[in-house]
């Protein structure tokens, strides 16, 4: 299979990088590194990179971000920084990536726990988180040509010590689980689920 990765080179990237290229030809996106720069906040540079890429079978994202602070001082500046990196971001790579992926091909978006089981200062990311969600359960119902879609939700994860104290109580979630949740997307057939793993 030929898959791109978007976020290659980030925390979840790395990983399931490194798993998927034992036995796939990847594609390595990131906005400062990789094989094809694109920027997830540019629809343009988002067309550029599926041109430069050609036909694939998969699409995987391990990409965008979000505002963490207090709901009281945000801005609606502060909460269109989720909206147009991790939601639109995600979105985009459907809408332009449906023209370009081959038959029965399948696009794997990021979301997260904070959807579920919100902590303190992640109003904006858990609404993105969600939304992604929803939006994977109903793109799956319009897809054609056996294209499938799905999300991986995790908690935060054993690579991310920096975020522990921010998720009191959360328990970090193996990196291993993230690779098999990535690995049950692209490889398996279920399409309009999002794989939780927490
Ligand atoms: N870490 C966790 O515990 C955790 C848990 C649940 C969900 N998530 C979600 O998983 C996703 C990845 O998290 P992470 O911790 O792996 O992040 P990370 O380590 O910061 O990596 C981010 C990756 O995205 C790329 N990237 C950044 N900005 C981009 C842009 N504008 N356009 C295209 N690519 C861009 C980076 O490459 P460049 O530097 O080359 O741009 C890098 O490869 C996020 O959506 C996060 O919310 C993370």
């Amino acid at each position: 299979m030929k898959i791109i990765i978007v976020g290659a080179s980030g925390t979840l990237g790395q990983k399931v990088t490194e798993d998927l290229e034992k036995e796939h030809e990847v594609i390595r996106v990131g906005s400062k590194s990789g094989d094809i720069q694109a920027d997830l906040t540019n629809p343009e540079s988002l067309e550029e990179m599926f041109k430069k890429a050609g036909p694939f079978d998969a699409l995987v994202c391990a990409a965008g971000s979000g505002h963490f602070g207090p709901l009281k001082e945000m801005t609606g500046e502060d909460f269109k920084k989720g909206l147009n990196s991790k939601l639109l971001g995600q979105v985009n790579l459907v809408l332009i990536g449906q023209h370009y992926i081959n038959p029965k091909g399948s696009f794997t978006l990021i979301s997260g726990v904070l959807s579920d089981d919100p902590i303190q200062n992640s109003v904006n990311v858990a609404a993105v988180n969600s939304a992604v969600n929803g939006f994977v359960k109903a793109a799956a119902l319009e897809l054609e040509n056996g294209v499938r879609i799905n999300a991986v939700s995790p908690g935060v994860v054993e690579d991310s010590p920096q975020l522990f104290d921010a998720f009191p109580g959360h328990k970090p979630v193996s990196m291993e689980r993230v690779v098999y949740a990535y690995r049950k997307s692209v490889l398996g057939h279920i399409t309009g689920q999002v794989i939780k793993e927490v």
